[in-house]
C-alpha cells in the first residue's frame, strides 16, 4: 500500500526529529495526552548539550513533569502555558514560564489569525489502512494548528485511542514522524468527599431528565456526574469528556437521544482520565470530538435546550463576580471553557449554569465568599453572566436579583462562621440594611 511505504520513508528516531528543530522557533503541542513525550525528551537532550536557544512551547495543559519546566532550562526554552497544570504552575509563578489569557473557545482564532507558529509536534493514533491518523484524545485547537505549522512532527503512539470525529482523521502531512508505545498518562481519580456529594446532589435535583450536560475540571462536577446516575435521556455536549460520562452512559441515564443536534452522539473537545476512559473512546462511534471553535461556541452550546455547565471556582464576591483561575494574585489554572458554556447555557431554552465551591477552604480558616473579591483575584465569569452558586449550604439563583438581594442570598450560602463578618460587611458597603 503506498501509505505504508510512505509512513516507512518517513519514520525516524525522536532524536533526528529534534535535531529538525532550529533556535528562536515556536513550537506547540496539543493539550494533555496529545503531548508527544519522546519527542519532548529527544528536544531536552539537544537543548542540554547543543547551542539551541530561544525556543518557545506552547502548550494548553501540560501533563507530565517536562524538562523544558526546569530552572535550568530557562535561557534555551520558554513555556507559554494556557491552562496551568500542576505540572507548570511552579514555573509560572518563578515567572520562567508565562500564561495566555483567552476563552477556550477562542484559542483556535488566535493560531489562525494572529500568532505565528514554526513547529506542531503531537501525539497521534496508529495510522489506518487509508494513511489516516486522530489526534485522539486532544483535539481542542489541533486542526488549526495543524494549518497553520510550517513542521509538523507527528509521534504514532500505540496506545492513542483513534476517536471519531468529523475532522481528526488526518491525513499524515509532515515530512518525518516517530514511534513510541508508552502508556499514555492518566489523572489521579477524582477525589470523592462527603461535600462534594453533598452539593452534588443540590445540583443533580435541578437537571431534569433530557438535558444536555456540560461538567468542568474539579472534584465536584465529578461528583454531580455521579449524582445524576438515576437520570433518563441525558446528552453530552462538553469541552471535556470525564470519567463519569462513562458511568453515565453505561448506567443509561445518557443515551442523546433528545438533543437538539448532534442526535446519539457524544460530544466534546478533549479527554482525560484513566485507561479505562481511554478504552471507552477508542473507535467508539457514539463519541464525536470536535474542535474547539464547535464544541464551546455559546451559540453551538444554546442550541440545546436544557443545557446545563456545572463548574467550579475559587472564590465568589457578594455581587456574583466569579474568579475561578487564581488564588488572589497567584495565577493557578485558566478560564478555559467555563465562560463559554455559562453564556451557551444562558441563552439555552431552559438552560441553566451552577458554578460550585465548597463554602470555607484551608481547613474551614478562610471563606470563598467575599465581600470583595481577594485583591489580586481576576474575574472569570462577571456578575452579569453569572446564574447559579452552589455550595454545601445550598443554590443561590443570583438571575434577575439586584445587588442587595445577591448579598443576602450567597451570605446564605456561606459557611455559618463568616456569615456574621460577611452581613457586617454587606452593610458598610451599602448592598444590605
Ligand atoms: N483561597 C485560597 N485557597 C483556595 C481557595 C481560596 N478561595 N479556594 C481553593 N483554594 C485552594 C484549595 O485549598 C486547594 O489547595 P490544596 O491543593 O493545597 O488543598 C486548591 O486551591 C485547589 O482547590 P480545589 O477546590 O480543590 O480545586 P479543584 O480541583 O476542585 O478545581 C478550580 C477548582 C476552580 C481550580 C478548577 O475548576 C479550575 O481550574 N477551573 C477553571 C475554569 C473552569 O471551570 N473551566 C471549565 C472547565 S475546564
Amino acid at each position: 500500500m503506498k501509505c505504508r511505504s510512505e509512513y516507512e520513508k518517513k519514520r525516524q528516531s525522536a532524536m533526528d526529529i529534534a535535531k529538525l528543530i532550529d533556535s528562536g522557533e515556536v513550537c506547540m503541542s496539543p493539550p494533555m495526552c496529545g503531548e508527544p513525550r519522546k519527542i519532548l525528551e529527544a528536544l531536552a537532550v539537544r537543548l542540554r548539550g547543543e547551542s539551541l536557544k530561544g525556543l518557545k512551547h506552547h502548550q494548553l495543559l501540560t501533563f507530565s513533569d517536562h524538562d523544558f519546566l526546569k530552572p535550568e532550562m530557562a535561557d534555551s526554552i520558554r513555556h507559554v502555558s494556557w491552562f496551568t497544570s500542576p505540572y507548570s504552575r511552579k514555573a509560572v509563578h518563578e515567572g520562567r514560564a508565562d500564561y495566555m489569557p483567552s476563552y477556550y473557545k477562542n484559542v483556535p482564532a488566535l493560531w489562525r489569525e494572529v500568532l505565528d507558529l514554526d513547529v506542531l509536534y503531537a501525539l497521534v493514533s496508529p495510522m489506518d489502512d487509508h494513511g489516516y491518523f486522530s489526534f485522539g484524545l486532544s483535539c481542542s485547537e489541533t486542526l488549526a494548528v495543524k494549518n497553520k505549522a510550517k513542521k509538523i512532527f507527528p509521534e504514532v503512539n500505540s496506545n492513542m485511542p483513534r476517536i471519531h470525529g468529523p475532522e481528526f482523521h488526518t491525513y499524515l502531512q509532515g515530512r518525518r514522524l516517530c514511534e513510541s508505545d508508552y502508556p499514555l498518562a492518566e489523572m489521579a481519580a477524582p477525589r470523592e468527599k462527603d461535600l462534594d456529594k453533598i452539593i452534588g446532589g443540590f445540583v443533580a435535583e435541578e437537571i431534569p431528565n433530557g438535558s444536555t450536560i456540560q461538567l468542568g475540571i474539579g472534584g465536584i462536577p465529578n461528583a454531580v456526574g455521579k449524582a445524576l446516575m438515576h437520570k433518563k435521556d441525558l446528552g453530552i455536549h462538553s469541552e471535556m469528556f470525564t470519567e463519569s460520562f462513562v458511568d453515565l452512559i453505561e448506567a443509561g441515564a445518557v443515551n442523546n437521544r433528545l438533543k437538539n443536534i448532534n442526535k446519539e452522539k457524544s460530544v466534546a473537545t478533549f479527554a482525560g482520565g484513566s485507561k479505562r476512559l481511554y478504552d471507552f473512546l477508542h473507535d467508539n462511534p457514539s463519541i464525536d470530538f470536535r474542535p474547539v471553535d464547535y464544541v464551546n461556541d455559546p451559540a453551538v452550546i444554546a442550541m440545546h435546550d436544557n443545557m446545563m455547565s456545572i463548574n467550579s471556582c475559587v472564590e465568589v464576591d457578594l455581587l456574583g463576580q466569579v474568579c475561578s483561575e487564581s488564588i488572589g494574585p497567584l495565577h493557578f489554572s485558566g478560564t478555559g471553557g467555563q465562560v463559554d458554556f455559562v453564556r451557551g447555557a444562558n441563552n439555552s431554552k431552559n438552560g441553566r449554569s451552577f458554578i460550585t465551591m465548597y463554602s470555607s477552604a484551608k481547613g474551614g480558616s478562610l471563606s470563598k465568599i467575599k465581600p470583595i473579591l481577594t485583591h489580586g483575584s481576576v474575574v472569570t465569569t462577571s456578575k452579569n453572566d453569572v446564574d447559579s452558586i452552589v455550595t454545601e449550604y445550598g443554590i443561590a439563583n443570583l438571575k434577575g436579583k439586584t445587588a442587595g438581594q445577591r448579598a443576602k442570598a450567597l451570605i446564605g450560602l456561606a459557611h455559618p462562621d463568616f456569615r456574621d463578618e460577611l452581613r457586617f460587611e454587606a452593610k458598610k458597603m451599602n448592598l444590605i440594611i
